[in-house]
């Protein structure tokens, strides 16, 4: 099984970003965390961030054929891009939304998703752990359908 994990705008700041929020965690330690727990499941990853819409989605086009499905934290992209969300369905894979924040919890505009009535599920509020749920759940979805 392969899965790509993609990370949108200013994820690369996490660590130093609003950690009451995003928490202490750099997005590198996050790969490594996700990278041990998807050895143990046999799960390779194809981990990428990017500050550009159009790289990303550049990135799935790319990647597609190559993977099983998608983690997404699309960060700010997620309440607002319908480019995001074509190319989501373009890729054609199962994915999980998630979020580290909960963001229900926090301004109006968060609590809109344009990806989630396409995603197998979605994840919101417990930090880096958010990525590991995520992984387990889109890993256990692939394995029995
Ligand atoms: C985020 C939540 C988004 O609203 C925000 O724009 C982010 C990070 C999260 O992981 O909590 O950049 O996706």
């Amino acid at each position: 099984m392969r899965i790509g994990v993609v990370n949108g705008p200013k994820l690369n700041l996490l660590g130093e970003r609003e950690p009451e929020h995003y928490g202490h965690r750099t997005l590198a330690e996050i790969e490594a965390m996700l990278r041990t727990r998807a050895e143990r499941r046999s799960i390779e990853l194809e981990f990428m961030q990017s500050n550009d819409e159009g790289a990303i989605i550049a990135w799935l086009q790319e990647h597609a054929p190559g993977v099983d499905g998608w983690l997404v934290n699309a960060a700010i992209l997620t309440h607002s891009s319908e480019a995001l969300r074509d190319a989501l369905l373009a890729a054609a894979h199962p994915f999980v939304e998630l979020h580290l924040s909960n963001v229900f919890a926090r301004e109006p505009f968060r609590h809109r998703s344009v990806l989630a009535e396409h995603a197998v599920g979605v994840i919101v509020g417990f930090r880096e752990n958010s990525y590991l749920l995520a992984l387990d759940a889109l890993a256990d979805y692939l394995e029995r359908r």
